[in-house]
């Protein structure tokens, strides 16, 4: 087992837009593996991005199948250089995140989307995801481009919950 510390706000890190990945090797597969680890070491954590491990790649993990609300879900999924390029309908649904333990909030976010992305081999595929799936795939692509759940709050005064201890 090799498990990734994770990086938390106000670590710099998280702020910074992420490099596309162009070398599909081993050196990649150990770090993707090491992410999936951390990911399944924390539980109820349904998803992770590099940044938050302390990596500047533009890859993220994600795996609802371990959580309570999940009615359909697609198991793991690792995103390289994802990109969304379809969205659909929005709601709003209470988030957390690893790297800001102390709150969860609010976050508007659609609910179907579709993805384009590469896998640990380097072969580019696509993706329809909805639901929770949906939903953690744009919290963890907005990681990727230097972004918090914090920061899509539409209203920090209602929005924001502090948390006792992270479940
Ligand atoms: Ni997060």
């Amino acid at each position: 087992m090799s498990l990734l510390a994770i990086r938390r706000f106000p670590d710099p890190i998280l702020k910074r837009p992420t490099r596309y990945v162009q070398r599909f090797d081993t050196q990649l597969k150990r770090l993707i593996d090491a992410m999936i680890q951390t990911m399944h070491s924390h539980p109820r954590c349904v998803g992770l991005a590099a940044p938050q491990v302390g990596s500047a790649w533009r890859i993220a993990v994600m795996d609802s199948s371990r959580h309570p609300k999940t009615t359909t879900t697609s198991g793991l999924i690792t995103l390289i250089n994802p990109v969304i390029d379809e969205q659909k309908d929005q709601t709003v649904q209470r988030e957390g995140c690893l790297s800001i333990p102390d709150f969860t909030a609010n976050v508007r976010r659609a609910t179907r989307v579709h993805i384009k992305a590469i896998n640990q081999s380097g072969t580019p595929f696509e993706i329809g995801l909805s639901g929770l799936e949906a939903i953690i795939a744009q919290h963890e692509i907005d990681h990727l481009d230097g972004k918090l759940f914090l920061d899509s709050v539409e209203n920090v005064k209602t929005d924001v919950f502090r948390r006792k201890a992270y479940l």
